[in-house]
């Protein structure tokens, strides 16, 4: 129990560490009771994601506005430098983008701020009606959490909780406590991925692939209105990374979450909806 705190510990960002915490004590407490472990089939169906009213104004058709931002790294020192330069761009809700370009245009940064978990230096940014640059943490954090789904190259899972843990975690974070349609969610995700049965095993018991695919199935579990993938097939073979990038278009259908991909791979640049094109920090298209 005690390496499952260290290993969020080292993991998650400091700020959420004393919170991850004691949330995760909860989670586990609930999982006790719930007696997770005998395993039961239960379906449910993908149900459309609770949106918070928004207010009026020429934004909201969009899930995702940026204007002019800037980011600079170590600013005020001799080696400040500004990688990216006045970026503009919209995302209509259900879209479905590929972000490409040359390594070191920016790509990763652009998704990070996109993803609240940068901030601009200077610019815009407003996400699902509300406008995100001038928040305090706590505002970005629950802004994220109600919003956004990650899925990284390195995917990232936490490699003491099982799989279904993994994909319960942000359910639990968000709520403070598992529940059983989290936990029947869970499952049906870890189905949909095509990891009915491996619902209790553990990251480093799973091949490259599967480990994907539960951390897809996880950045799922909230049911995020928009989807932010960094190079989500990077380290896949061909075959894993069509059926990966496969189920980030199948969820986009059919639940109208909007995705931005950042992708290497061509061929996955072409099936999505709108190419965007990021060179020396600035777009070329889009
Ligand atoms: N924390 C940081 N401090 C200083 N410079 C940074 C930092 N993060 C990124 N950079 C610089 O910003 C530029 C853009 O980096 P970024 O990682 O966004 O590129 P990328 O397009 O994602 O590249 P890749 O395709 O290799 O992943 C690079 O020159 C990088 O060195
Ligand atoms: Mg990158």
């Amino acid at each position: 129990m005690a390496n499952k705190f260290a290993d969020l510990r080292a993991q998650m960002t400091p700020q959420s560490q004393a919170r991850a915490e004691a949330k995760a004590q909860a989670m586990l407490a609930e999982m006790q009771r719930l007696q997770m472990e005998p395993s039961r089939s239960t379906t449910l169906p993908i149900s459309p994601a609770t949106q918070p009213p928004e207010p009026q104004g020429h934004v909201l058709t969009n899930i995702l506005n940026l204007q002019d931002i800037r980011k600079s790294y170590n600013v005020g020192t001799p080696v400040e430098t500004e990688v990216l330069h006045g970026i503009s761009l919209s995302l209509a809700q259900a879209e479905f983008v590929s972000l490409t370009g040359p390594s070191g245009s920016g790509k990763s940064t652009l998704l990070n701020i996109i993803g609240l978990l940068e901030r601009p230096t200077s610019g815009t940014l407003h996400m699902a009606g509300e406008r995100a640059d001038t928040l305090d943490d706590a505002g970005l954090t629950r802004l994220r959490g109600r919003t956004i789904g990650f899925v990284f190259q390195f995917h990232h899972l936490l490699p003491a909780f099982t799989a279904l843990e993994n994909v319960m975690m942000p359910g639990i974070i968000e709520a403070g406590q598992a529940t059983a349609e989290g936990e029947a969610f869970g499952r049906e995700l870890l189905a949909r991925v095509g990891l009915a049965g491996a619902e209790h095993k553990r990251p480093g018991e799973l091949s490259g692939g599967m480990q994907q695919r539960v951390a897809i199935a996880r950045a799922l579990s909230l049911r995020p209105r928009l989807i932010l993938a960094d190079e989500p097939t990077g380290n896949l073979d061909t075959v894993t990374a069509d059926e990966v990038f496969g189920l980030l278009r199948e969820f986009n259908q059919d639940h109208g979450s909007a995705c931005l991909i950042v992708t290497h791979d061509p061929r996955l640049a072409a099936r999505c909806d709108r190419p965007i094109v990021l060179v020396d920090g600035r777009l070329t298209s889009g």
